[in-house]
């Protein structure tokens, strides 16, 4: 059964995929209301927001608190007041978590733990008639608690096994999760997406990075031997997922959100300089990530079965995305200012450095699209 929440807490609602969401739901004007918190890190964005707070009528229905989710004073009242509420709050950047990986326990593990002893101080006020039912949790992770997938596509059964920091406090979160709806009951979904790119993704992950650099003829690094293989997801198909799930997911359940399309990352570039009209020879390649996983994929059978079809082919994400990236530039231009300099030096510096040309991309032999995994759109 469909269920319906009027009233929604979306964490880290300012950030990338986060803000889709809100976006997306607002504009269907069901009187639905949204509150965000968010803790506006260097990822947190509000101008993400803009439509939502441009707009009246959206507006009267949405509430921004600039704040922490691991700090339960914050976080109480907003669970309070929720029917569902939907952890997008993370640190999300790979490479960030090579360099310092603390903030991404803290949010990961400590922060999740708060949003579960709020849920579960809600829950008990249910059972005490002091609240109409306990507010459902849905806990967005990642593909990437699988690690490295070297053959066949990971079903939900499938062991975790992260391998750098951040997939490891994401496996963590979800641990948390599992043990509070094992323990206590709690109304918990999960969600495990791919990796996904749109408009409003961060410049610092590889698609939009090597947008903005290519736009300003920079160098693109590119790490190792380029032939890592990601299942590329449109980020209004992960959105939309994410509330399906909401809505439709069984308690205590775990789904996959594959992509439309598994790609290396060669041929992901040689695409991108295609639609820009960039040549090959910007790429570097460059001193491979610590602990780099080779390929993510995943099957998707139980998201089909629960009703959900992405609705991108990855070409036509990916031009809608060049084509907003070209439309938006006072947008990234306002992010890589400030501390990227700084960020970008630190990152890839050396890197580039002590990059070479990159041999010439081989489409279509890489380029040829993988027969996507089972239960893909
Ligand atoms: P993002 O980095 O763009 O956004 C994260 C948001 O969380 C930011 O607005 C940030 O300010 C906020 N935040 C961080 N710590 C917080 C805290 N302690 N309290 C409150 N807010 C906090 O990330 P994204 O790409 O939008 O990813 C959103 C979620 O989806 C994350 O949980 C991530 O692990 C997951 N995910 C991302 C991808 C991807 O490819 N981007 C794929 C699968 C899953
Ligand atoms: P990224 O966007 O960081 O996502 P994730 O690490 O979560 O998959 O990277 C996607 C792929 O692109 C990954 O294999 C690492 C690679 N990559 C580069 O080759 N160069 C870069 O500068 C970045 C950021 C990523």
């Amino acid at each position: 059964m469909t269920r319906q929440f009027g009233r929604l807490l979306v964490t880290g609602g300012a950030g990338f995929i986060g803000s889709c969401f809100v976006r997306d739901i607002l504009a269907r004007r069901d009187g639905t209301h949204v509150t965000v918190l968010d803790k506006l890190t260097y990822a947190g964005n509000r101008a993400n927001l803009a439509a939502v707070t441009e707009d009246p009528e959206q507006a009267r229905r949405f509430r921004f608190v600039h704040g922490d989710i691991a700090d339960a004073a914050v976080v109480a009242p907003l669970a309070s007041g929720a029917d569902a509420i939907v952890n997008f709050a993370a640190e999300s950047h790979v490479d960030r978590s090579i360099l310092d990986p603390e903030a991404f326990l803290r949010t990961g593990v400590i922060g999740v733990h708060v949003l579960l002893e709020a849920c579960r101080r809600e829950a008990e006020a249910a059972a005490a008639g002091r609240r109409a039912a306990a507010p459902r949790l849905l806990q967005v992770s990642t593909d990437e608690v699988y690690g490295s997938v070297d053959e066949g596509h990971a079903t939900e059964s499938a062991p975790l096994a992260p391998r750098s920091p951040y997939s490891a406090a994401k496996a963590a979160g979800e641990l948390l999760v599992r043990s509070y709806h094992v323990t206590y009951g709690l109304d918990v979904v999960l969600t495990r997406g791919s990796n996904t790119y749109g408009p409003f993704h961060h410049p610092e992950k590889l698609i939009p990075l090597f947008i903005t650099n290519a736009l300003d003829d920079q160098e693109l690094p590119l790490y190792g031997d380029g032939l890592q293989r990601r299942d590329w997801l449109y980020v209004a198909d992960h959105a939309g997922a994410v509330e399906h799930v909401l809505r439709n997911g069984v308690p205590g359940e775990v789904y996959n959100l594959p992509g439309d399309r598994e790609l290396p990352n060669r041929e992901v570039v040689r695409l991108l300089l295609e639609h820009l009209g960039k040549p090959w020879s910007l790429v570097r390649q460059v001193e491979d990530r610590p602990g780099h996983d080779r390929r993510y994929a995943m099957d998707g059978s139980k998201l089909k079965a629960l009703g959900w079809r992405n609705r991108t082919p990855f070409e036509v994400g990916l031009a809608a995305t060049i084509d907003w990236f070209r439309a938006n530039e006072p947008w990234w231009r306002a992010i890589r200012s400030g501390d990227w300099d700084a960020y970008y030096q630190r990152q890839y510096g050396s890197r580039l450095a002590g990059g070479v040309a990159a041999a010439p991309a081989t489409a279509p032999a890489a380029a040829s699209p993988e027969s996507g995994p089972p239960g893909a759109a």
